[in-house]
C-alpha cells in the first residue's frame, strides 16, 4: 500500500512507539491526527513533523473518556473528510500485586487498554463502512494467551483486546472491506518498561518500522521480535502444571515494586 496522502489517526502518539510511527508516516506523506493526554508533547511532535511538510492536527484526548474519543474521531473526519488508517496504541502497564488487591487499578487498566479501543471502534466503524475501506490497528501484547504473576490486569486487558479484534476481523473485511490488525509487540525500550529487566528489547524506532511495514502489507497480526515470538509460542504449549512452576520473580521481572503486606480486611 502506498501511504501517500493517507489520513492516519494515532492514539498514544506521544509514546515511545506512537511518536516513532507518526514520524515514519509523516516521511511517507501521510496526513496525521495525533491524540494523547500531554498536549505540549503533541504540539512539540507536530512542530517537528512540519519539517516534512506534514499536514497534522492534534488534540488532548484522555482515552478513558468516551466523549474525548468521539471528539478525536470527529476532529479528524472534519479536517480531512475521511479516515484511512487508525493506529490505536495508547496503553498503560500498571502492576497489580496481590498483597493489595485493588479493583480500581484493574478497572483503570481495562478502561485504557481495552474499553478505549471499543469506543474508537464505535466511532470509526460507521465512517469506514461508508467509505467501504479502512484499516484499524490496535496494540495488544505478544504474551496475550497466558496469565503472568503480578500483571493480571494488563494481561486480561490485552487478551480481551486480541480476542475482540479477532472476532471482528473476518466479518468487517468481508462485509465492508475494512482491515483489522492486531499489533503484538514483545519488549520495546520505551518509557513503559523503563527500569524493568527486559533482555532482547527492541528500540522504538525498530518497532515502529516493523509496525508500519506490517500495516503497509495489511498483515492481520504484527508480532515481533522473532525470538520472543518463538519463546512465547513454546510457553503457550506448556501444560498448566509446568506453567505454574515458572519462578514468580521471573514472571514479575526486575523492577517490580516491593509491596508490604496489607492486613486490613475489606468488608
Ligand atoms: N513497550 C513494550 O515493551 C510493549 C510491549 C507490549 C505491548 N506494548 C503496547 O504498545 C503500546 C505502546 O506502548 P509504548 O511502549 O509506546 O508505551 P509508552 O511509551 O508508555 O506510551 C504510551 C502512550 O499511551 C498514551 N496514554 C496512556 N494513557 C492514556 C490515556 N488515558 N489517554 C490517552 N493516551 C494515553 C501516552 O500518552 P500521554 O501520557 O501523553 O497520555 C503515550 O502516548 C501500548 O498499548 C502498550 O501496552 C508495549
Amino acid at each position: 500500500m502506498d501511504f501517500k496522502n493517507k489520513v492516519v489517526l494515532i492514539s498514544g502518539a506521544t509514546g515511545g512507539m506512537g511518536e516513532e510511527i507518526a514520524t515514519l508516516l509523516s516521511k511517507e506523506g501521510c496526513r496525521l491526527a495525533l491524540f494523547a493526554r500531554r498536549e505540549e508533547k503533541l504540539a512539540e511532535i507536530t512542530k517537528k513533523l512540519s519539517e516534512y511538510k506534514t499536514q497534522c492536527v492534534y488534540k488532548k484526548c484522555d482515552v478513558k473518556n468516551k466523549d474525548d474519543i468521539r471528539d478525536a474521531v470527529s476532529l479528524t473526519y472534519k479536517q480531512y473528510e475521511r479516515i484511512d488508517i487508525a493506529i490505536l496504541i495508547a496503553g498503560i502497564l500498571v502492576p497489580n500485586p496481590i498483597q493489595r488487591f485493588d479493583s480500581s487499578l484493574i478497572k483503570e487498566t481495562i478502561d485504557v487498554n481495552f474499553m478505549s479501543n471499543i469506543y474508537f471502534l464505535e466511532y470509526l466503524l460507521p465512517i469506514m463502512k461508508k467509505q467501504r475501506s479502512g484499516i484499524i490497528a490496535a496494540a495488544s501484547t505478544l504474551p496475550d494467551k497466558r496469565g503472568v504473576a503480578g500483571w493480571g490486569a494488563y494481561g486480561a486487558s490485552k487478551a480481551a483486546l486480541s480476542l475482540f479484534m479477532e472476532s471482528l476481523r473476518a466479518e468487517v473485511q468481508q462485509r465492508y472491506g475494512i482491515s483489522i490488525i492486531t499489533i503484538k509487540p514483545g519488549s520495546v525500550e520505551t518509557p513503559m518498561i523503563e527500569g524493568k529487566y527486559r533482555p532482547g528489547a527492541l528500540q522504538p524506532e525498530e518497532a515502529a518500522k516493523i509496525i508500519v511495514n506490517g500495516i503497509r502489507k495489511r498483515q492481520k497480526i504484527i508480532e515481533f521480535p522473532l525470538m520472543q515470538v518463538l519463546l512465547t509460542k513454546i510457553e503457550n504449549l506448556f501444560p498448566v502444571w509446568m506453567y505454574d512452576k515458572l519462578p514468580l520473580d521471573m514472571q514479575k521481572a526486575e523492577g517490580y515494586p516491593t509491596v508490604e503486606e496489607e492486613y486490613e480486611l475489606k468488608t
